[in-house]
């Protein structure tokens, strides 16, 4: 599967799961897990879907091992982390290592997202390169 079509449907179910828990805050009037979902949404649904964005105008990219990596460690860690927030705010102190080592992947896919941009050039150039290889 291409890395960008990846994002995406990983993307709409995160968003569905922080939805899911906003609407159940909001009908409970109970609050507590407001950390937990706005960590959810934001790295699940917004940032995910971004990457997805920049994958798409990035043709090279689709196929990359590299990039499909990137998205999974994404996943992996914004699912711990969502867990991890949530249980800290309920007073579960022990997931504090959870959360330490989700916080970790998530950087670290951040980072090998930025060694990718970096490495990628323009969409132009990159529509380019395909172009080529495939002549
Ligand atoms: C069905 C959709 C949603 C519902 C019902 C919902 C509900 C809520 C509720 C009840 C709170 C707690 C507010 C408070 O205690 O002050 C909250 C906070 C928050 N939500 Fe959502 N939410 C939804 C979608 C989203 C989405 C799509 C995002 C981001 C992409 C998001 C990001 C946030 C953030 C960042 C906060 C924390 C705001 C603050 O610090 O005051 N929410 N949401």
């Amino acid at each position: 599967m291409k890395s960008s079509s990846t994002s995406f449907k990983a993307a709409c179910l995160f968003a569905l799961a922080g939805l899911g828990m906003g609407i159940g805050m909001a009908a409970s009037q109970d609050h507590s897990l407001m950390p937990a979902h706005a960590h959810l949404n934001l790295l699940g649904w917004v940032s995910l879907f971004l990457f997805g964005v920049y994958y798409r105008l990035h043709p090279a990219l689709e196929t990359s091992r590299l990039a499909m990596t990137q998205i999974v460690v994404w996943s992996v860690g914004t699912t711990f982390l969502t867990v991890a927030v949530a249980a800290l705010h309920l007073g579960h102190t022990a997931f504090e290592p959870v959360a330490a080592v989700s916080a970790l992947l998530l950087f670290g896919s951040l980072g090998l997202f930025t060694v990718l941009v970096f490495r990628s050039g323009s969409p132009a150039q990159a529509a380019t390169r395909v172009m080529t290889a495939a002549e």
